[in-house]
């Protein structure tokens, strides 16, 4: 069942429901001031960073779940009802949103008027722009009242929904004509505000919610709305928020448009007040002024789509199949964009008050994000490689608005290095830009500490090589991918974090993923150092790649799959020897991935296997058979119940490196069965069950233990997103970025035989045909056959290529 559809010439997905199984959300900006918005334009909004400058406030937990966000009222008569359908929740004539590229619009009727709401945040400001049209097409004038209506959040989300006893004295408002400015904590040490306007005159404004919503009332009905009438009340303490009340009257065919402004600005400490106790408006003037016509707006909203047309133009695919196209060339690379932007922080699911951004998930981020905005991407991996240890060690997490290391988490995550080298290998590879390598760039963020970024790469992999246990794999530490494989942790009272619980490191419990990883971003390293002429490193790099990759042969390999790790009793962990988690999924992808035992045809073994005892209808499920008890020695692994999350669910993220893994050793039809299952196009029919966004992919899918199998969870901030584009769009379809060029090597089911990649790449705009022909078999550059794969480095501005296969 659906409860929407795709249009992709628009690049949207249409809901035509407000009754969809969860919210499901968008997000708006791109670059500082962000904004989430759900199909019922619930959410909230913050800058930068969702823990630190929350501006609007959201309530996790709450039921309904999804009251909140931006409130429009509209008041004929006796009906109230909201276009985007909450929260007056009155049954509409006609509900659709839209979710596009970086914007929602709903569209509604009720009794004859139409009211459109598109809201967005402009490229380049720190303003969430709500466009409001009504028309009326009833044969009668309409005397309407709209009523709009946000909640501020006391900024620190987490004092927010925590600290009663100083919030409920602390807020503060100004109210200058139609603009309301939340000024709390001000006075002190602040020196940001935030305001809610609207360009016309209003009949009236709340900023006190009590007064709004009335005794005992509901956002379904407030007081005010109800009475048409605002308070003109002017909050002191207790909860703050921005309320508008406007008188329209539209005549028969009459159209009227208004614009909500939820604006923030930060001030120079020396020109913070006008007056005393009177804010300096001066930059929120500046802003207000420049999104106050519908002209302003419309260009505003047009520069945004012309934006995501030029990103999404680098990478473009046609082939005959919908989904594939719809997914390559919108939703894969949207989804990326939102993750670069977020990482881990602010979703639905995640509430921007815990993880700010995750070092390993950053790094994987990146790779499906480099050919969007490669500068970005160039200052990510600086602020990232800025929170790295002198030993090569890093922070596992930090914060966006300070990108100081977070110390509540620590380090200890024994995987987290070697992901600096994967996204600086797949930057250089994208661009070209080794002088990145070059840049002075700080350990634990310490002035005076710095050193080139290679040197940080260096350190990443003398690491692993300066960590391993008794059989010669790298030791796991607290974690590594996997957060719940806590091998070091032994945890037995309730509340523990089962990551940083004890020292959490041993000498002992090693991880035969991080082998796999090393073997592959040892490898990837061991290549730039090549091209910049440190030949000898390379070579004790691949030394040290053929060590690991030996005693992953000897000690990794279970017979018929990889082994997931040692415990620290040197217990295997995910072999046939175990009761229960016998097969994991990570080493499968991973070590096949890297080629161990490629000659033994392990890689061969270790997919067939993962065929047999992982793979169901959604997916790939990350182990078999689930733990059904607690086991302190693996940790919280085995605290989910059986078929959710690590334990047993389809942890999303690993399934394109089985996909990748297959490509790897030639079965395309393999890699494009698993490609397909988890993907969100290829299950919007399924959305009854699913129940996330069917645009985007969701962390986890309840795996077959599970009493809710195939209903999905924690949609939208994971790292799939950027494996399934990087799987898709460079080991199946095949058009992938090297140190010297792009390569052109698809790896194809039997199915799909015929497409075209559009592709930019280092100033080249690439148009890549791949076709049947066996007769021809091979590449063609320009009309000329050559050797190999790749695509030289060159001066052209376009190359036509044809690929035969
Ligand atoms: C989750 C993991 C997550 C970790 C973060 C665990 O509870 O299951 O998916 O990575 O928390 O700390
Ligand atoms: C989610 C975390 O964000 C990610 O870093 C981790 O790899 C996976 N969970 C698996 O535990």
């Amino acid at each position: 069942m659906k409860y929407g559809y795709f249009d992709d010439p628009n690049r949207e997905y249409v809901i035509t429901t407000p009754e969809t199984p969860l919210p499901w959300i968008n997000y708006l900006g791109n670059d500082g001031f962000y904004g989430l918005i759900s199909n019922t334009a619930g959410g909230y909004d913050f800058y930068r960073d969702a823990k630190l400058r929350r501006i609007t406030r959201f309530r996790y937990n709450n039921v309904p779940n999804d009251f909140g966000g931006r409130m429009y009222y509209i008041k004929d008569g006796d009906t109230v009802w909201s276009p985007a359908f909450l929260p007056a929740g009155t049954a509409l004539d006609s509900y659709e949103c839209r979710h596009g590229m970086g914007y929602t619009t709903f569209t509604s009727v009720k009794n004859s008027v139409e009211a459109k709401l598109t809201a967005f945040v402009p490229l380049g400001d720190s303003c969430e722009l709500n466009m409001l049209d009504l028309v009326n097409n009833s044969g009668e004038t309409k005397e309407l009242t709209v009523f709009s209506c946000i909640e501020w959040c006391l900024w620190n989300a987490v004092d927010d929904a925590n600290n009663y006893q100083r919030n409920l004295s602390i807020g503060e408002l100004e109210v200058i004509g139609s603009t309301i400015y939340h000024k709390t904590e001000y006075r002190e040490r602040r020196n940001h505000y935030a305001f809610f306007t609207v360009n016309t005159d209003v009949a009236g404004f709340d900023t006190d919610r009590d007064t709004f919503l009335g005794a005992r009332r509901f956002w379904n009905d407030p007081v005010v709305v109800e009475n048409g009438k605002s308070g003109d009340s002017v909050a002191s303490g207790w909860y703050p928020i921005a309320s508008h009340s406007i008188k329209v009257k539209l005549a028969p065919g009459e159209k009227k448009s208004f614009i909500f402004q939820l604006g923030y600005v930060e001030v120079d400490r020396d020109k913070k007040w006008e007056s005393k106790g009177v804010i300096n408006k001066a930059p929120a003037k500046a802003l207000i002024e420049k999104y106050n016509s519908e002209a302003a707006c419309d260009k505003a909203f047009a520069d945004l789509a012309a934006y995501w047309s030029n990103l999404l133009s680098i990478y473009h695919l046609e082939s005959g199949n919908d989904k594939l196209n719809r997914m390559v060339n919108i939703w894969h690379q949207y989804q990326c964009m939102v993750t670069f932007n977020m990482s881990r922080s602010a979703s639905y699911w995640e509430t921007g008050t815990g993880r700010g951004m995750g070092f390993r998930d950053s790094c994987q981020d990146l790779l499906g994000f480099m050919h969007l905005v490669p500068d970005r991407a160039r200052a990510r991996i600086i602020d990232i490689a800025s929170i790295q240890f002198e030993n090569g060690s890093t922070y596992h997490q930090y914060q966006p608005l300070t990108k100081r290391g977070n110390a509540d988490i620590g380090g200890g995550f024994n995987d987290d290095p070697l992901w600096l080298v994967a996204c600086t290998c797949a930057y250089i590879r994208e661009t070209g830009d080794f002088t990145i390598l070059d840049h002075p760039t700080p350990f634990n963020n310490v002035e005076g500490s710095e050193k080139p970024l290679l040197e940080h790469l260096r350190r990443s992999v003398n690491f692993t090589i300066n960590n391993k246990g008794p059989h010669g794999l790298p030791l796991i530490g607290r974690a590594d991918w996997n957060d719940c494989l806590n091998l070091n942790c032994f945890s037995y009272e309730p509340g523990e974090s089962f990551q940083t619980f004890g020292p959490s490191e041993g000498p002992v419990a090693e991880s035969v993923f991080i082998a796999g990883m090393f073997v592959k971003y040892g490898l990837e390293y061991a290549d730039l150092c090549d091209h910049i002429g440190l030949a000898d490193e390379a070579a004790t790099i691949r030394n040290e790649v053929n060590n690991v990759k030996t005693a992953t042969e000897q000690f990794g390999w279970d017979g018929e799959w990889f082994v997931r790790a040692y415990d620290a009793n040197g217990n295997k962990v995910g072999s046939d020897e175990c009761e229960e988690g016998k097969i994991f999924i990570e080493p499968q992808g991973f070590c096949t991935m890297a080629g161990i035992g490629q000659e033994k045809g392990y890689g061969r073994k270790a997919l067939d296997s993962v065929k047999k005892y992982l793979v169901n209808d959604y997916g790939v499920e990350i182990l078999a058979p689930c733990y059904t008890t607690y086991h302190v020695e693996l940790g919280e692994i085995s605290s989910y119940p059986p078929g959710y999350k690590e334990n047993g669910a389809i942890f999303t993220h690993n399934n394109p490196w089985v996909s990748v893994a297959a490509t790897v050793i030639g079965d395309g039809d393999m890699a494009f069965d698993i490609y397909k299952r988890s993907c969100p196009a290829f299950l919007e029919d399924v959305s009854e069950i699913h129940r996330t966004e069917p645009y985007v992919y969701s962390q986890m899918i309840a795996g077959r233990s599970a009493p809710r199998y195939g209903e999905a969870k924690n949609s939208f901030l994971t790292g799939t997103a950027a494996w399934a584009f990087v799987d898709i769009s460079q080991a199946i379809l095949g058009i992938t970025p090297t140190l010297d060029g792009l390569s052109v090597k698809p790896c194809l089911p039997a199915d799909l035989d015929d497409y075209t990649v559009t592709r930019r790449y280092r100033g080249c705009e690439y148009h890549i045909h791949v076709l049947k022909d066996p007769a021809k078999k091979g590449l063609y550059v320009d009309g000329t056959a050559t050797e190999g794969n790749l695509i030289p480095i060159n001066d052209a501005s376009e190359i036509e290529v044809e690929y035969y296969i």
